[in-house]
């Protein structure tokens, strides 16, 4: 997506003597538009658990990049197989709830599997981080070209009026390689002359929506409003939603959602208020394993320093504020479930389907018994 007019990707790498990967500094935008190198996997992980780079599909390919940059950094002192996997295990364990993590580690690991000298490995390492980059880009503009219909539907009943759609937390390029997963059939939509306008959840504690999506919107000419978190229910009531759209760190194989905190309560607003509420998600975010969210996904709990202090910048300088009294207990769950039940559609980057079993099954044959 484009930058001030410029077209940017949210990390890439560069291969040769001295490995790099670069991605965008999500900690300072939108005040700041900076890169940061990553030469190392303990770089890879730091940036990935003290959110440089955040989003399911990025945080994927990030550690996708860091066992590249792992093997490289191999000294011999350990059996290599050992070492790959205990790199593996590090990497996976820099933050919990995103699938996306250790289906791009595993991903990695069984394509190095099949070399058998340090140099092939590195290369098939290399090449793997670079396809999960490739296919996260495009399952992401697929998205977008499925759930382009949805928003023309709607836009067709409202005679050139704006379609108004709520979002939550950032599920736009910067949490993925490109377009985003929530935001693809919006940017499509937009650029195909839809007139849509965009609620953006302000999305505390870490402010994903009023300092990430609010941003990437603008960057692209989407008209959108910051809302503050509590705002939507609201605005469901005097129809001033049409639609909800949010992305997803981890669904399971019956249609339960893990997404940032508070989609929950969104969910429920929009079934209360008949609003359609949509989940985007590539296939990279199905845990095939597991049936039952609310007890088989494990909810990050983030340091409660992040609600009690809150960061921005005052007089052109970079400030984190206490608001809340010193002593006061916080605490910091980072995502929540939304039952299939809440849950009109998802969109995948191989079409819509309800977030049910036997639906999903039939978009993605071969991963669920029945
Ligand atoms: O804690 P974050 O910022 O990594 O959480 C991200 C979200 O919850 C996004 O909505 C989700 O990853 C979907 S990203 C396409």
């Amino acid at each position: 997506m484009n930058v001030n007019g410029k077209h940017y990707e949210t990390i890439s790498i560069t291969g040769g003597k001295k490995p790099v990967i670069q991605v965008i500094d999500q900690r300072v935008l939108p005040f700041r538009f900076e890169f940061k190198k990553l030469y190392t996997v303990e770089d890879a992980f730091s940036a990935i658990a003290d959110m440089v780079v955040r989003g399911a599909p990025l945080i994927g390919a990030t550690a996708a990049a860091g066992m590249y940059l792992s093997l490289c950094g191999y000294t011999g002192r350990s059996p290599i197989t050992d070492y790959i996997n205990r790199m593996a295990r590090y990497l996976v364990s820099a933050r919990p709830t995103a699938v996306n993590l250790p289906y791009a580690v595993d991903f990695v690991l069984e394509e190095i599997s099949k070399g058998h000298t340090l140099a092939e490995k590195i290369n098939l390492a290399k090449d793997a981080a670079r396809h999960i980059i490739d296919l996260e880009r495009e399952n992401c503009l697929r998205i977008g070209e499925y759930g382009l219909p949805v928003i023309e539907r709607i836009a067709g009943e409202k005679n050139g009026k704006p379609v108004n759609i709520l979002t939550h937390c950032n599920a736009g390029w910067l949490a993925c390689i490109d377009y985003g997963t929530a935001t693809a059939p919006i940017y499509l939509a937009h650029d195909k002359g839809i007139n849509v306008h965009v609620w953006v959840d302000e999305t505390r504690p870490r402010n994903q929506g009023a300092r990430l999506t609010a941003w990437e919107l603008q960057q692209h000419g989407v008209p959108c409003t910051i809302i503050a978190d509590n705002t939507g229910g609201h605005l469901m009531q005097h129809d001033m939603v049409d639609i909800v759209i949010v992305g997803c760190d981890r669904a399971t194989t019956n249609g339960d959602v893990a997404n940032k905190i508070g989609t929950y309560l969104k969910a429920l607003a929009a079934k209360d208020n008949d609003v359609p509420f949509y989940v985007a998600l590539p296939s990279s975010s199905f845990d095939w394993k597991i049936a039952d969210g609310l007890t088989e996904i494990s909810i990050e709990e983030r340091d409660p320093e992040e609600i009690k202090y809150i960061q921005g910048v005052y007089n052109d300088k970079w400030i984190s504020m206490l608001i809340t009294d010193i002593e006061s207990n916080a605490a910091n769950y980072a995502f929540d479930v939304t039952p299939a039940r809440l849950i009109t559609g998802l969109i995948t980057e191989k079409g819509i389907c309800q977030a049910e079993r036997y639906s999903i099954r039939n978009l993605f044959p071969g991963k669920i018994s029945l």
